[in-house]
């Protein structure tokens, strides 16, 4: 499938596409080790959701136990600085099988989309501190962006809306990481513009995973509140931001 017919679902579920101010400041050379570093912790950062979502709602102290150690090495790399590319590369895999604790309302399936999103993301993961390393780029760690912060702060306190709030925002986040990695793409040398195009097609099925979850587990139209969240995520892209990330909004001119 060539990736013009992965983006068109993506680009009709969101409600704007990334203003052209940010693609120019996102394609400058003295921004892409911001863009890379950021990158990397996106990567760990919907692995951590993946995980969250399923060590809360599904999985048994065990299955628990083993993911925690799948994330370790990963997280003292990236909040302690230790370890280093190869030992990750060792890391990434999950022997255990992950199963659903006994009392769990949510069965397999949100276990076997999130243990598989998660290996991938960790693989993504990998990919990008590779890319970091062959370039010289050192890893330092840099503060979150407003950007999940302001959508996660609308979640609903109460079970299983709160659920289903969060994996549409799931979805929302993999959607606009699918069509920044395309728009941006062509503006970057040859291995990122390749590397981006090869992310589409796993953050496009993350992104159907988790409208496909946060739909069976409502059991019921759905449809109102993704385009509430819609809304809110486009705020978020087209209102000016002072930060510069991934995910944030359009830059405001640097005198
Ligand atoms: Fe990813
Ligand atoms: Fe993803």
């Amino acid at each position: 499938m060539p990736y013009s017919t992965l983006l068109t679902p993506i680009l009709n579920f969101l409600q704007c596409q990334t203003p052209d101010a940010w693609i120019d400041e996102a394609k400058k050379p003295e921004n892409l080790q911001l863009i890379l570093t950021d990158h990397l912790l996106c990567e760990l950062k919907a692995a951590q959701s993946g995980m969250f979502l399923i060590r809360k709602y599904a999985v048994d102290k065990e299955s628990s136990d083993a993911l925690l150690a799948l994330f370790k090495p990963f997280e003292e790399f990236v909040y302690k600085k230790q370890g280093s590319l190869q030992d990750l590369l060792k890391a990434n895999n999950l022997t255990k099988a992950i199963v659903p604790k006994s009392d769990s309302k949510y069965g397999q399936d949100l276990i076997d989309k999130m243990v598989l999103l998660i290996k991938e993301e960790l693989h993504h993961f990998n990919q990008v501190l590779e890319i970091m390393t062959n370039r010289n780029i050192p890893y330092s760690n840099i503060t979150a962006g407003r950007y999940a912060k302001g959508m996660l702060k609308h979640v609903k306190t109460f079970e299983p809306n709160a659920l289903i709030d969060k994996l549409i925002i799931g979805a929302y986040i993999e959607a606009r990481s699918c069509e920044r990695f395309a728009k941006l793409a062509p503006h970057l040398d040859d291995e990122l513009n390749k590397f981006y195009i090869s992310l589409l097609r796993s953050e496009a099925r993350h992104y159907e995973d988790y409208l496909t979850l946060a739909t069976e587990i409502a059991g019921g139209d759905i449809s109102e509140r993704v385009k509430y969240f819609g809304e809110v995520e486009a705020k978020l892209i087209l209102s000016d931001d002072e930060d510069f990330k991934f995910h944030s909004g359009t830059p405001i001119k640097q005198a």
